[in-house]
């Protein structure tokens, strides 16, 4: 497993973070984000989608009520999950068939094995600032793109 923290100290790093990263992305990956309320989950979420294809990124909002949001990109299908507000959630049809991203996700959710998993958690250190800790699970291919 490979490890690395990255410093964004505005919102606008965070998205130069999102448009690097984009790249490597082929498809099948499930993101994790963990991070307290208002660290910053949906914010990357948006420009990383918007990084894959603006248009769908501009429709994207929190699916905090909605449980999941679906943007067929350009490129591939993005499934887009909150669990705040949600305990159980049967992820089975839909991992590897697109970018799975998954914010409040439960803990065994680095369970599957089979896809290449990347996990952000997310620290708030002020207003603006973040450490980003990243793991890459099968996905060591993610490295030349932070
Ligand atoms: N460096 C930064 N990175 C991310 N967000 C930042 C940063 N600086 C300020 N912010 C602000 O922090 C807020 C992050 O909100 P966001 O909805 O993305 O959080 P979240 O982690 O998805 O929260 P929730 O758990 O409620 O879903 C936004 O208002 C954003 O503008
Ligand atoms: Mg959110």
């Amino acid at each position: 497993m490979f490890k690395k923290k990255v410093k964004v100290s505005s919102v606008d790093e965070l998205k130069s973070f999102a448009e690097k990263l984009s790249p490597c992305l082929k498809g099948n990956e499930l993101i994790l984000l963990i991070g307290d309320l208002g660290s910053g989950k949906t914010t990357f979420t948006k420009f990383l989608i918007s990084a894959i294809d603006l248009k769908a990124g501009e429709e994207v909002s929190s699916p905090t009520f909605s449980v999941m949001n679906i943007y067929e990109t350009e490129k591939f299908t993005v499934y887009h999950v909150d669990l705040y507000r949600v305990k159980e959630f049967d992820m089975s049809d839909i991992i590897g068939k697109g970018i799975v991203i998954v914010e409040w996700p439960d803990e065994e959710m680095n369970k599957f094995e089979e896809v290449p998993t990347i996990i952000l958690k997310f620290d708030i250190h002020d207003e603006d600032k973040r450490i980003i800790e990243l793991d890459l699970i099968k996905a060591d291919y993610v490295k030349q793109c932070i």
